[in-house]
């Protein structure tokens, strides 16, 4: 009941504001719903070639996750269509910051491309929002749910030999990879997301930072918070230790265990997500 009073009031508030503008700018009312239609929809569509070298780098390093049509994909990304981001969005300065990383800590990773590709992709983006039939329209019906399973195990065996060994083993750590993740859309899922760290070992996941002062001096240890201006390190008897940061100084390394495997995302074409699935399924 008062959300309901103040949602009212903020209405009337924001008509208020209509009315004034409309009156400085000497605009009709029908001026104003001109205005107030979906403006992705009257951008000028991209340049071809851009548009279809987005599509590709969409393909590679987006489909997965936001999905073919760009309404949400297997691996949990949302549905750029309906995407506030995406619909305020002008020339990237939105969409570019969390392809880079701003939104690593809500699940969708950094992704490493050019800032023309990445450019690329958002026109693409954009090109696919301004033919939509309508801002959110509903979802193709009938649509059948993508096999992950087409893949050609021996492939992936090949592909796993080649990049991820270093780190992972078929008969080590994900000995029976396939039998704790029966189901090989959540076993996909894990591989790509690297894990929530439940059920696995948190030291594989520790982020440590290397704190190196200008007199030589190194202090090590997990790390605790960083910012522009602070880095807190926690040491191996459990006190912390806040360094201030200025102008480059000390230097400060930081070292996370997950972020080659994160990097790898960027790499996979659909033909090796496929084929790398097919083969953890065989890891029973
Ligand atoms: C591993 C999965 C994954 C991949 C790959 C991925 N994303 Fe995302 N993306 C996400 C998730 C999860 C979110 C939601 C994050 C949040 O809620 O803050 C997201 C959010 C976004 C958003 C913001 C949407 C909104 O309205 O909040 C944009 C824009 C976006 N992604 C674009 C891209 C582009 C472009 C690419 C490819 C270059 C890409 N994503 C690749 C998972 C992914
Ligand atoms: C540079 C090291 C590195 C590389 C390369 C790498 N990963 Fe990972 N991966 C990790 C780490 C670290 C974890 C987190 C392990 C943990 O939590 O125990 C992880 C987690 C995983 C998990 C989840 C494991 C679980 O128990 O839930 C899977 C599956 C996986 N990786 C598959 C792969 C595959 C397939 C490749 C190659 C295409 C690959 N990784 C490449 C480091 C790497």
């Amino acid at each position: 009941m008062r959300t309901q009073i103040v949602r009212a009031g903020k209405r009337s508030v924001v008509l208020g504001i209509t009315v004034l503008v409309s009156q400085i700018g000497g605009q009709t009312p029908a001026n104003n719903r001109a205005l107030a239609t979906f403006p992705a929809q009257q951008r000028p569509p991209g340049d071809p070639a851009v548009v279809a070298r987005g599509k590709t780098l969409y393909t590679i390093s987006c489909q997965s996750c936001h999905g073919v049509d760009l309404r949400g994909g297997d691996l949990g990304g949302p549905n750029l269509l309906r995407s506030q981001v995406v619909l305020s969005d002008k020339d990237g300065e939105l969409i570019l910051p969390i392809v880079q990383g701003a939104r690593q800590n809500t699940g969708m990773p950094a992704i490493k491309m050019s800032t023309a590709d990445e450019k690329a992709v958002a026109v693409y983006i954009h090109n696919v929002v301004g033919t939509s039939r309508g801002q959110g329209s509903p979802p193709d019906s009938g649509a059948p749910p993508p096999n992950v399973l087409i893949g050609d195990a021996a492939a992936g065996q090949k592909y796993f030999a080649a990049k991820c060994t270093g780190c992972h083993s078929a008969t080590g750590d994900l000995q029976g990879i396939a039998t704790k993740f029966p189901d090989a859309k959540a076993l996909q899922n894990r591989w790509v997301s690297g894990g929530s760290g439940r059920g696995s070992n948190p030291d594989r996941r520790t982020v440590t930072v290397t704190v190196t002062q200008p007199s030589g001096e190194k202090i090590e240890g997990r790390l605790v918070r960083i910012d522009d201006f602070f880095v807190t390190v926690a040491n191996p008897d459990g006190t912390l230790t806040t360094i201030r940061r200025e102008g480059g100084k000390p230097n400060v390394e930081v070292h996370d265990p997950m972020r080659p495997h994160r990097d790898l995302l960027a790499v996979y074409s659909d033909k090796d997500m496929h084929d790398v699935t097919a083969y953890l399924v065989t890891l029973k």
